[in-house]
């Protein structure tokens, strides 16, 4: 049997070339047209720190309306891609940063944005990536999140699930690499519950393939008032 890895930035690395096909996928094609009109409208005129960019897919949506963007991965090779991205007229800076520890990260930002990276954070470690994010947030940052629904069918099914609840799957690189990614799918009573603390005027929208999460940086962290 093939080497198992379980490397999260090492998968996307290598990922990389192939990585944007996933955007191709037929039956998704409607509901990505919805997430690219959210992300295009979302920050306008705004300073906006980007966590996970990958290959910069998102980044040029947001590049159309915002002022200007911190796009930030821990995998160099996506960044090399997203660097060959045009993003018109906005200010875009590319950096290599970990989401949970973003101490190289220059300034506070009036905007967040996170696409497809919620559901590779390990449970436990939620809070660690939003104070971490939040850190270099403005009190009232308008904040999008946007990620994928679990569809029998279409996605990669679970292969297994962790003692923290965290579930898991297989993926198949055209390199010939098998890598095990946790990946979970949370339903928005759950994803509510974890921003809680740090959120206010959460507003979530479930499509089919996909869910969308928009906030604001509470002023105070609801935890300070305990
Ligand atoms: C599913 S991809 C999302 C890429 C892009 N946001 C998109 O939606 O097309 C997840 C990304 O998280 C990055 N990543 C993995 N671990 C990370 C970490 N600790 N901090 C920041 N980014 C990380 C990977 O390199 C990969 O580019």
């Amino acid at each position: 049997m093939t080497e198992l890895h379980t490397d999260l930035t090492k998968f996307y690395a290598r990922r990389a070339p192939e990585y944007e096909r996933i955007y191709q996928r037929p039956e998704r094609q409607a509901e990505l047209r919805r997430l690219e009109r959210a992300a295009t409208e979302a920050f306008p005129e705004m300073d906006v720190l980007e966590v996970a960019c990958g290959t910069g897919y998102w980044t040029q949506f947001i590049a159309r309306s915002a002022r200007s963007i911190l796009a930030t991965d821990t995998s160099r090779a996506v960044l090399e891609r997203a660097g060959e991205k045009d993003f018109g007229a906005c200010d875009v800076s590319l950096l290599e940063a970990d989401a949970y520890s973003l101490d190289s990260v220059p300034g506070v930002y009036s905007a967040g944005f996170a696409g497809f990276w919620w559901s590779h954070i390990p449970k436990n470690r939620i809070a660690d990536f939003v104070q971490s994010f939040h850190g270099h947030l403005e009190p009232d940052a308008r904040v999008v999140l946007m990620d994928n629904s679990f569809v029998e069918g279409s996605s990669t099914p679970i292969s297994r699930t962790d003692e923290d609840d965290n579930t898991y799957q297989i993926r198949h690189l055209e390199d010939g690499s098998r890598h095990e990614i946790l990946k979970n799918f949370p339903g928005e009573e759950n994803l509510r519950a974890s921003l809680a603390p740090w959120a206010r005027d959460v507003e979530f929208v479930r499509l089919t393939h996909y869910w969308l999460c928009r906030y604001r940086v509470a002023r105070r962290s609801a935890l300070s008032d305990t």
